[in-house]
């Protein structure tokens, strides 16, 4: 298992394998991940993780500020897991000041929890798409738990 905080080498050494899981989290690693994470395993050559505390997905920056940061724990989590790479990258490499671009849900994201939540799923969508642009994975695993969340990734994609 490497850590790795940005993709400069990675694309050359994953370019042989044609499937590449990754499951992208904000860190927090529990059953579910690990679930997620066995999952990408079974069906894949290699296995990426990532742990990012995306901040443009908290509507409130009093939650950003009080959400844990786990990294140390959630790394040791991961180590004895078949994990290939966890990708910890630094807020500026997801968005650096050149900008990224910014992806707005459909009217589904606008709803329910978009409602009582507003930009949250631009968030989401917006770290989502950059993610897949850095680690360009085959597939990716997400949980069901958010079906909202889970609904308007399949739809971006
Ligand atoms: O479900 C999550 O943990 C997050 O919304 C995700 C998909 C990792 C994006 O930050």
């Amino acid at each position: 298992m490497k850590i790795i905080l940005n993709i400069n080498n990675l694309r050359k050494i994953l370019k042989p394998f044609n499937d590449i899981g990754f499951i992208p989290t904000m860190g927090g690693i529990h059953k579910g991940h690990i679930s997620l994470i066995n999952k990408s395993i079974k069906f894949n050559k290699k296995t990426i993780v990532s742990i990012f505390v995306n901040p443009k997905q908290f509507n409130d920056i009093k939650d950003f500020e009080k959400y844990p940061n786990q990294r140390d724990s959630d790394i040791r989590k991961l180590y004895d897991k078949e994990v290939d790479y966890i990708f910890v990258p630094e807020e500026d490499y997801i968005y650096p000041n050149a900008g990224t671009e910014t992806i707005l849900p459909n009217e589904i994201g606008r709803v329910l929890e978009g409602y009582s939540r507003p930009g949250h799923f631009e968030g989401v969508l917006t770290v989502v798409k950059r993610l897949f642009d850095l680690i360009q994975p085959s597939y990716s695993v997400f949980g069901k738990k958010d079906a909202q969340q889970l609904f308007l990734i399949k739809n971006m994609i």
